[in-house]
């Protein structure tokens, strides 16, 4: 079939087939800065997730208030002093609170009721339900400050915000709770939506930012990170205080059950949908390691990657490697460890002079397969090929095409290999090519 002029949105469309599939009926967290309120793309952030929940994803969003109040109090000249990292709100900044709270909400029904008729057409549009499914605490005095009316989240009703969920609502929550006694807390917006997320068992946690990313030490922005390596970002004194925030966020998510955390700049038109229908995503995706951490292998690793192989080298999935062999190519591999077991493994050997690498041994436990695994390890050695500089990655497969292919890996030929890959190609196995280029 001659695909060189089918339109680009076909294409798009069919690409994003496998993302559609793998999002419908999982339910997803939502942080909206309150800057986003105040601003005319929020129209368009109602847009994209309008259409999430039109490709079946159940949605809670929580908003901020941030910048509204800090905007409301600059105007009265009123401060909101912070004392241990939180803020002390008093009578005057709790009042301003209730105010910006109730018209941040009519503001998110409105552009939702607009962007049903724009988006959505005839029929049924989405369903927005608010609600007292958030209860706090008060963070009372500590370190002799009474922290007044700032609270902490105590608990969150999942059956509720499940039961809306289920009646094909999205689900709305201010950075607001209520206690036992009736009193109205204060609560910081991220706890809300960490807590939220890891109460429902969220498959994701999607963090909006005002554009601040992770970058590593040459500048270059950080894909994938393990939650300690997030924490390490976080704690960086060059870290800016949102991003702190929002890695420390994604932290607590992943360590509390969220399968992936990501952080994504509001900023970036259709960044939502890059980021969940796309291969290659555009924010910073925090994966929880605690269970399989993902680390470089060691000599002590190789046991286990021979016993996660051999069967396959037996079944002629994989080629056979001996003992000698993995000794001497150890650190190009990359495990996962469940138990101190390996469950998966792959490796990325590098041809530095043609600026590629071939992704190999690709291997997961089959008591641990269509989790994600493999992915994540194809996503963890591409980050490490991209911080080495490469171009292009590729691998040679008999019976894998389709999995790389839904990994963002094209058909090529045997020329487009490094010549030195050339010529250690193995005729009788026949194995197909393909490749990825690494966009910089
Ligand atoms: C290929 C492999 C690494 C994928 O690992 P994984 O952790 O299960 O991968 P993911 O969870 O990211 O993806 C799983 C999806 O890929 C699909 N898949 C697995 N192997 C596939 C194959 N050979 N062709 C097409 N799709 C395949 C699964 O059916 C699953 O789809 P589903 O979610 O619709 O059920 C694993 O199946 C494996 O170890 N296979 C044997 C070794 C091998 O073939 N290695 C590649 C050669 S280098």
């Amino acid at each position: 079939m001659d695909t060189r002029n089918t339109p680009d949105f076909v294409n798009w469309l069919r690409n994003s087939s496998p993302y559609i599939r793998a999002h419908r009926g999982r339910t997803f967290v939502v942080l909206l800065p309150g800057q986003a309120l105040l601003e005319d793309s929020l129209a368009s952030l109602a847009q994209d997730l309008t259409l999430l929940t039109h490709l079946g994803v159940r949605l809670v969003l929580v908003h901020d208030i941030h910048a509204q109040l800090q905007q409301r109090l600059d105007t009265l000249g009123h401060q909101l002093p912070q004392s241990n990292g939180m803020p002390v709100t008093d009578d005057t900044s709790l009042g301003l609170i209730r105010e910006i709270c109730g018209a941040a909400r009519l503001e998110i029904e409105a552009v939702f009721s607009s962007g049903m008729a724009t988006s959505a057409g005839a029929g049924p549009g989405l369903r927005l339900v608010s609600g007292n499914m958030i209860t706090a605490r008060p963070v009372g005095m500590r370190d002799g400050v009474d922290h007044q009316h700032s609270g902490e989240l105590r608990r969150v009703d999942a059956d509720t915000i499940r039961a809306q969920l289920d009646l094909g609502a999205m689900v709305v929550l201010s950075p607001v709770g209520y206690s036992a006694t009736g009193e109205l807390f204060y609560l910081d917006a991220g706890e809300v939506a960490t807590g939220v997320a890891m109460a429902l068992r969220a498959d994701k946690l999607l963090l909006l930012t005002e554009g601040n990313t992770p970058v590593d030490t040459q500048g270059q922005g950080l894909e994938v990170l393990t939650p300690t390596e997030a924490e390490q970002t976080a704690a960086s004194p060059s870290c800016p205080d949102e991003l702190r925030q929002r890695l420390t966020d994604a932290v607590h998510a992943c360590r509390g059950g969220v399968r992936r955390a990501h952080l994504i700049n509001r900023h970036h038109d259709g960044a939502l949908l890059q980021e969940l229908y796309s291969r290659d995503g555009i924010g910073t995706l925090v994966t929880h390691d605690e269970y399989d951490a993902v680390r470089t292998a060691t000599v002590d690793d190789i046991g286990g990657i021979l016993r996660l192989i051999t069967p396959l080298e037996s079944e002629g999935v994989l080629v056979p490697r001996s003992r000698e062999q993995l000794e001497l190519l150890v650190d190009d591999f990359v495990v996962m460890e469940r138990d101190g077991m390996v469950v998966a493994c792959a490796s990325l050997h590098e041809f530095s002079e043609a600026e590629a690498g071939e992704i190999a041994c690709v291997a997961v436990h089959p008591d641990y397969r269509s989790n994600n695994r493999g992915e994540v390890l194809l996503q963890m050695l591409e980050l490490r090929a991209r911080r080495r500089g490469l171009r292009q990655l590729f691998a040679l497969t008999t019976r894998t095409t389709h999995w790389f292919r839904e990994q963002g890996y094209e058909p090529a030929r045997l020329e487009d290999l490094p010549v030195q890959r050339q010529a250690l190609y193995n005729y009788q196995r026949r194995s197909r090519v393909l490749i990825k280029p690494l966009e910089r």
